[in-house]
């Protein structure tokens, strides 16, 4: 029984050997919530994922290196300039799934389906409500007005969360008047940038600084850190959705595509399509506080909590098209 019992693991093992059953993954993302969710993943369908993390401008170089000789199916990015910049380079292949169509909306998804979203988060203001009235505030060009000036606070422009807001300015506005927007952003700024997306939040809770551009997800990491600081902090503080009665909030992706040489295609598809499932999904809502793709899958409760708000539904690309002359311009407007 024990021989036999053995011999059929063992002819399972070669089963599974011989369709290729694994699927490698290049990804920017590092969080617990992906690791869970790719173990799950191998506890359903027997297919092993390996996974290598690193920036995301390391994995495009080390996919357009590789080339056909390359081990990995998907690339996954937490921004869209980067994945753009993957497709632009012909680094990914189209694929069409029912399955995708259907758990992400048009909007989210590449057309000639080289990338796919997999979790959105929105470029939003958090602020002193002490301090800020939030009826002055409007779109993002609001952060340029002259009663704002000394209270402004965002990260690096170098950051690609920045490059592809700003890339979204360019891709409504055009060129001239996204300088006159970083130019009037720099000029507000209540210290030169740096730090990460937290520090801004922070700065905003010291007194620093009055109002920050950040992406939402942080707050809600913040708020149930487990640290009795940030959480303290993320009490205080208020979120504002800007462009609500233009363009709707820059809206950014986290994002898979397949790569061109992909050795297991249809493993890596599976793979995304679990990703973007209700039951994923669900998870990566609650792990991370970003909001799902899927429409079937509600926010985390503090996420819900700061309501429902106009999204920018641009084409993805048209503001990964822009995010060299996002860079061009911020040099320009002196946007460290
Ligand atoms: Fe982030």
């Amino acid at each position: 029984m024990v021989k036999k019992l053995a011999l059929c693991s063992l002819l399972f093992a070669n089963i599974l050997f011989a369709s290729g059953s694994e699927v490698n993954v290049y990804s920017q993302r590092h969080y617990d919530s992906d690791k869970a969710l790719f173990k799950k993943f191998e506890e359903k369908t027997g297919i092993k994922v390996n996974l290598i993390t690193a920036k995301a401008e390391e994995l495009v170089s080390r996919l357009s290196i590789e080339g056909a000789n390359s081990p990995s199916d998907i690339l996954i990015t937490a921004d869209i300039g980067n994945l753009y910049e993957a497709k632009e380079r012909d680094l990914l292949q189209g694929v069409s799934s029912k399955v995708l169509e259907k758990n992400i909306p048009s909007h989210l998804r590449d057309e000639d389906g080289k990338w796919f979203a997999i979790t959105k988060r929105a470029r939003l203001f958090v602020y002193n409500p002490k301090t800020i009235n939030p009826a002055h505030l409007d779109d993002y060009f609001s952060l340029t007005k002259p009663e704002f000036k000394g209270k402004v606070i965002t990260r690096s422009s170098t950051n690609a969360y920045n490059k592809s807001l700003l890339a979204s300015i360019i891709a409504h506005n055009g060129e001239e008047k996204s300088l006159e927007f970083v130019k009037g952003l720099v000029n507000n700024f209540a210290r030169d940038p740096k730090g990460a997306d937290k520090d801004q939040i922070r700065a905003v809770a010291s007194g620093e600084a009055d109002i920050a551009i950040v992406n939402s997800y942080y707050l809600g990491v913040m708020a149930n850190s487990g640290d009795k600081v940030d959480e303290e902090i993320a009490k205080e503080v208020k979120v504002f959705f800007p462009a609500q009665k233009t363009t709707g909030a820059h809206i950014n992706i986290s994002g898979a595509g397949i790569t061109k040489f992909a050795p297991n295609k249809e493993n890596a598809i599976k793979l995304i399509e679990f990703l973007t499932s209700e039951e994923a999904q669900g998870q990566l809502a609650q792990g991370n506080y970003e909001y799902p793709v899927n429409p079937k899958v509600k926010p985390a409760g503090i996420v819900a909590s700061w309501g429902e708000f106009k999204e920018d539904t641009i084409p993805l690309n048209e503001v990964g098209k822009q995010t060299r002359k996002a860079v061009e311009i911020a040099t320009k407007g002196n946007w460290k």
